[in-house]
């Protein structure tokens, strides 16, 4: 159904050359006769948003953090969403647990080890430093932790991972330029901005200045738009942010003008199917236009967003789109081959990444189950 967008920079990833069986969730690359995992970058993860219930039972007690109730079951049993502004407030409300280095640490440490099961080879991962601020967590420990997670993901897994600072768009554009100024002394820990949390009411052009700004420091640009809000929040991140990816983008579908453009300047969708159908943005995932962002030749790849949240890592999420949306291998290495050309790391490390989905798709993985 799909082929790789005319045009395309770069190498080309090859078609697979017979089916290969996704790994069950959490299985990892071995050479003990394991099923391999197909490689990715993870471009669209939450690191709050990875905090499993185990996690945030643990570092509650540590930090002497009153939680609702500490049964696992009846906490996941919570984990019932009827749009995003209901998700965010429970989300927010986990997060008075994490307080120390070693906190933020351990979570995108569990993170990671869970990641590289699932093949992740590159990863952006946001965080919301302002979340963490008004807690009263100073922001050196938060990057300190995340800092060392992340060389530790690197000499552990090989996983290349860097963090993306989030603006929380609901908190409005004068706190997040001051996020941003209490931001720089760290400069080199982060490689970009985004815009999360609530979306309509919000739309990207309240915050053109404070994106300047990030861009006149050699930030990298993106923002959540087109997940609740419509396709003019798509138009205003490109074209008042310029923003160079666009997280989730859905809603892009419903302007023709917009598809056309996504498509003729290959403009990245990180898109993160469990998430929507959790956050009811889409009714189920068989009918999630996600065959059609591809039949239509845009740059989308998969991701979690807040995987323990949403009912899975971006694992899950591929093996769900196959079983739900029919994609087929072909589609998975397209997606895959997206998820390293979208990325911000170096090229030469892409053409490995990407030479790797070649080496899965010619053949490496075992004739189906
Ligand atoms: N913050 C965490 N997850 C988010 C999502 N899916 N959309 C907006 N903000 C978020
Ligand atoms: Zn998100």
């Amino acid at each position: 159904m799909t082929g790789l967008p005319a045009g395309r920079k770069g190498r080309v990833c090859r078609r697979p050359t017979g089916q290969h069986v996704l790994p069950a969730p959490g299985a990892a690359a071995s050479d003990s006769g394991a099923p391999p995992v197909l490689p990715c970058a993870e471009l669209h993860l939450h690191i709050e948003g990875t905090l499993e219930p185990e996690l945030l039972v643990r570092l509650a007690a540590r930090n002497g953090v009153r939680l609702p109730t500490t049964d696992l079951a009846e906490l996941r049993g919570r984990y019932r969403f009827t749009d995003l502004q209901s998700f965010l407030d429970l989300y927010y409300a986990n997060l008075p647990v994490l307080r120390t280095e070693q906190d933020f640490y351990e979570l995108a440490h569990a993170y990671l080890t869970r990641a590289a099961a699932a093949g992740v080879r590159r990863a952006e991962i946001f965080f919301d430093p302002q979340t963490h601020m008004a807690n009263g967590v100073p922001l050196a420990a938060v990057v300190a932790g995340l800092s060392a997670a992340l060389a530790d993901g690197s000499a552990r897994h090989g996983i290349s991972a860097d963090l993306i600072l989030c603006f929380l768009r609901d908190l409005g554009a004068a706190a997040a330029a001051e996020t941003l100024a209490a931001a720089l002394p760290f400069r080199e820990h982060f490689i970009g901005v985004g815009l999360d949390s609530a979306e309509v009411g919000y739309p990207p052009a309240l915050f053109r200045d404070v994106f300047a700004r990030a861009a006149a420091e050699q930030l990298q640009l993106v923002a959540h738009a087109g997940e609740e809000g419509g396709p003019e929040y798509v138009w205003e991140a490109l074209d008042v942010l310029g923003a160079q990816r666009i997280d989730h983008g859905i809603r892009a579908m419903e302007d023709p003008r917009l598809v056309d453009r996504l498509r003729a300047e290959q403009i990245p969708l990180t898109v993160c199917p469990l998430s929507n159908v959790a956050l009811r943005v889409v009714e189920t995932l068989g009918a999630h236009v996600l065959p059609v962002m591809l039949s239509r030749g845009l740059r989308v790849c998969l991701n979690s967003d807040d995987p323990a949240y949403f009912g899975g890592y971006i694992d899950d999420n591929l093996a769900a789109v196959r079983r739900e949306l029919g994609l087929t291998d072909a589609h998975l290495a397209t997606l895959a081959c997206n998820s390293f050309d979208a990325c911000f790391a170096h090229d030469a490390d892409k053409q490995r990444w990407k030479a790797e989905v070649d080496g899965y798709t010619a053949g490496a993985a075992p004739s189906p189950r």
